[in-house]
């Protein structure tokens, strides 16, 4: 089953009087449980690609399903709560909530989800033991390294068990070391949980553990090579 479908995908950005066309017409399918990379290069439309897909900005024109549902037929609420329920979302930035501490960054999604407490604490307390934080769940983010932040990120979009993570340039601000161990952690989730990944990089040790690899260029998909 595909769990993302993408047709004639175009994003335009207005830019004063002019149109910058970030996205041109974008096919691609994503199957459930894929673990999968996006490459290109820098103002391909990488970033335009994932928010769009995570539902952090619209298509200008074209059809976007996730998970079965067509993005453009949702409502406003329909869309929040896909984006809350199915996806997660690694931001290049981590996007971490400065006045929470690590525990409290992670368990955020499931409190939003109106979980109730004894639930949300157990599942991210699971969350913080597997991405390595158990001694540093009382840090804020602005005590913690570029690593154990990213670390942070991953486990806020893996503590609602989304069905899609959605990970923009994952392992840029890691050095390989932590890089690395990053990559082995979704992997793990990728085998543990089935969980879908899609993720952008500019980066040859992420490609080695892509399993696919689409080439994005000027806002096209370059024509995949048949599956050998
Ligand atoms: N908000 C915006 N307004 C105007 N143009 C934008 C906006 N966001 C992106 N663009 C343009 O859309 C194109 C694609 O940008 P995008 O950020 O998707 O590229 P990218 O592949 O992620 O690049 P990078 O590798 O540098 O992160 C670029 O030409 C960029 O300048
Ligand atoms: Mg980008």
């Amino acid at each position: 089953m595909n769990i993302i479908e993408i047709r004639e995908l175009k994003k335009e950005y207005p830019l004063g009087n002019t149109i910058v066309p970030a996205l041109r017409g974008v096919d691609l399918e994503v199957e459930e449980g894929e673990f999968m990379s996006i490459i290109g290069p820098s103002g391909s439309g990488k970033t335009t690609l994932l928010n769009v897909i995570g539902c952090i900005d619209f298509a200008t024109a074209g059809s976007v399903t996730v998970g079965g549902r067509e993005i453009t037929t949702l409502s406003d609420t329909q869309v929040t709560d896909l984006r809350l329920n199915k996806i997660g979302f690694i931001f290049q930035n981590f996007n971490l909530i400065p006045v929470l501490d690590v525990f409290e960054n992670i368990e955020f999604p499931l409190l939003l989800m109106k979980k109730s407490g004894a639930e949300a604490r157990k599942r991210a307390e699971k969350l913080v033991e597997e991405v390595g934080l158990k001694e540093f769940a009382a840090h804020r983010p602005a005590e913690l390294s570029g690593g154990q932040r990213q670390r942070v990120a991953i486990a806020r979009a893996l503590v609602t068990n989304p069905e899609i993570v959605l990970a923009d340039e994952p392992t840029a601000n890691l050095d390989s070391v932590t890089g690395a161990a990053i990559l082995e952690l979704m992997r793990r989730m990728n085998e543990l949980e089935k969980t879908t990944f899609v993720f952008s990089t500019h980066d040859a040790n992420v490609l080695k553990y892509a399993r696919r690899i689409v080439k994005i260029k000027d806002g096209l998909i370059e024509k995949e090579p048949a599956a050998a």
